[in-house]
Protein backbone atom coordinates (compact mmCIF):
# COMPACT_ATOMS: atom_id res chain seq x y z
CA UNK A 1 0.00 0.00 0.00
CA UNK A 2 0.96 3.78 -0.72
CA UNK A 3 -0.83 6.85 -0.10
CA UNK A 4 -0.08 9.27 -2.82
CA UNK A 5 -0.80 13.25 -3.15
CA UNK A 6 -1.74 13.92 -6.41
CA UNK A 7 -1.10 16.86 -8.59
CA UNK A 8 -4.06 18.03 -7.90
CA UNK A 9 -3.74 17.85 -4.58
CA UNK A 10 -5.85 15.09 -4.16
CA UNK A 11 -4.85 12.10 -1.74
CA UNK A 12 -4.99 8.59 -2.68
CA UNK A 13 -4.28 5.08 -1.24
CA UNK A 14 -2.78 2.10 -3.50
CA UNK A 15 -4.96 -1.01 -2.53
CA UNK A 16 -1.63 -3.15 -4.23
CA UNK A 17 1.80 -2.42 -4.29
CA UNK A 18 2.56 -0.49 -7.47
CA UNK A 19 6.28 -0.15 -9.30
CA UNK A 20 5.35 3.56 -10.98
CA UNK A 21 3.26 6.32 -9.95
CA UNK A 22 3.12 9.01 -11.86
CA UNK A 23 1.84 11.20 -9.00
CA UNK A 24 4.11 11.64 -5.62
CA UNK A 25 4.07 9.03 -2.82
CA UNK A 26 4.50 10.84 0.09
CA UNK A 27 7.00 10.27 3.16
CA UNK A 28 6.12 9.56 6.36
CA UNK A 29 8.01 11.68 9.08
CA UNK A 30 9.75 13.39 6.76
CA UNK A 31 8.47 17.11 7.04
CA UNK A 32 10.36 19.17 9.27
CA UNK A 33 8.10 19.36 12.26
CA UNK A 34 7.22 18.38 15.57
CA UNK A 35 8.09 14.70 16.21
CA UNK A 36 6.10 14.30 18.88
CA UNK A 37 2.79 16.69 17.95
CA UNK A 38 2.51 14.70 14.73
CA UNK A 39 3.07 10.97 15.32
CA UNK A 40 0.64 9.08 16.35
CA UNK A 41 0.37 7.74 19.85
CA UNK A 42 -1.60 5.24 21.57
CA UNK A 43 -2.63 3.64 24.85
CA UNK A 44 -3.70 -0.55 24.86
CA UNK A 45 -6.46 -1.18 26.83
CA UNK A 46 -6.59 -5.17 26.91
CA UNK A 47 -7.74 -6.08 22.96
CA UNK A 48 -8.62 -2.22 21.94
CA UNK A 49 -6.22 0.52 21.45
CA UNK A 50 -6.62 4.23 21.73
CA UNK A 51 -5.02 5.74 18.85
CA UNK A 52 -4.34 9.67 19.08
CA UNK A 53 -2.51 12.76 17.98
CA UNK A 54 -1.69 14.92 20.57
CA UNK A 55 -2.05 18.10 17.51
CA UNK A 56 -3.80 21.31 17.68
CA UNK A 57 -7.22 21.29 15.59
CA UNK A 58 -7.47 24.48 14.38
CA UNK A 59 -9.47 25.70 11.57
CA UNK A 60 -6.64 26.18 9.19
CA UNK A 61 -3.97 23.71 11.16
CA UNK A 62 -5.79 20.41 11.74
CA UNK A 63 -5.27 16.11 11.50
CA UNK A 64 -7.30 15.31 8.85
CA UNK A 65 -7.32 11.71 9.14
CA UNK A 66 -5.91 8.65 11.30
CA UNK A 67 -5.52 5.59 9.51
CA UNK A 68 -4.93 2.38 10.98
CA UNK A 69 -3.18 -0.67 8.60
CA UNK A 70 -3.43 -4.05 9.92
CA UNK A 71 -2.16 -5.28 6.58
CA UNK A 72 -5.71 -7.02 5.38
CA UNK A 73 -7.68 -3.73 5.98
CA UNK A 74 -7.45 -0.49 6.76
CA UNK A 75 -9.59 2.01 9.28
CA UNK A 76 -9.86 5.53 8.66
CA UNK A 77 -11.48 7.88 10.76
CA UNK A 78 -11.51 11.59 9.36
CA UNK A 79 -11.52 14.89 11.37
CA UNK A 80 -12.32 18.34 11.30
CA UNK A 81 -11.76 21.12 13.07
CA UNK A 82 -12.25 20.89 17.20
CA UNK A 83 -12.60 17.48 16.55
CA UNK A 84 -10.26 15.24 18.76
CA UNK A 85 -7.96 13.16 16.66
CA UNK A 86 -8.43 10.20 17.97
CA UNK A 87 -10.24 6.59 17.41
CA UNK A 88 -10.76 3.44 19.19
CA UNK A 89 -9.74 0.22 17.26
CA UNK A 90 -8.91 -3.57 18.07
CA UNK A 91 -5.03 -4.44 18.86
CA UNK A 92 -3.31 -6.97 16.21
CA UNK A 93 0.63 -7.18 16.29
CA UNK A 94 2.37 -5.59 13.64
CA UNK A 95 -0.52 -3.09 13.33
CA UNK A 96 0.63 0.57 11.89
CA UNK A 97 -0.77 4.14 12.51
CA UNK A 98 -1.16 6.61 10.18
CA UNK A 99 -1.76 10.57 10.95
CA UNK A 100 -2.31 13.16 8.49
CA UNK A 101 -1.67 16.91 9.05
CA UNK A 102 -2.93 19.62 6.77
CA UNK A 103 0.07 21.68 6.87
CA UNK A 104 2.67 18.63 7.76
CA UNK A 105 1.74 15.89 5.87
CA UNK A 106 2.20 11.79 6.37
CA UNK A 107 3.30 10.96 10.04
CA UNK A 108 3.57 6.66 11.48
CA UNK A 109 4.01 4.90 14.16
CA UNK A 110 4.88 1.43 12.87
CA UNK A 111 5.89 0.36 17.05
CA UNK A 112 2.14 -0.58 18.08
CA UNK A 113 3.13 -3.42 20.99
CA UNK A 114 1.89 -4.66 23.92
FE1 LIG B 1 0.89 19.96 12.00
Amino acid sequence: MKIIKCKNGNIMMTLKEVEDVSDKVIKSNDVDASFEKHVPQYEINKDTVLVFVNHVMEEDHYIEWIMVDYGDKQIIKHFVPGDEPKVEVDYQDGMIAYSYCNKHSLWVNQEITK
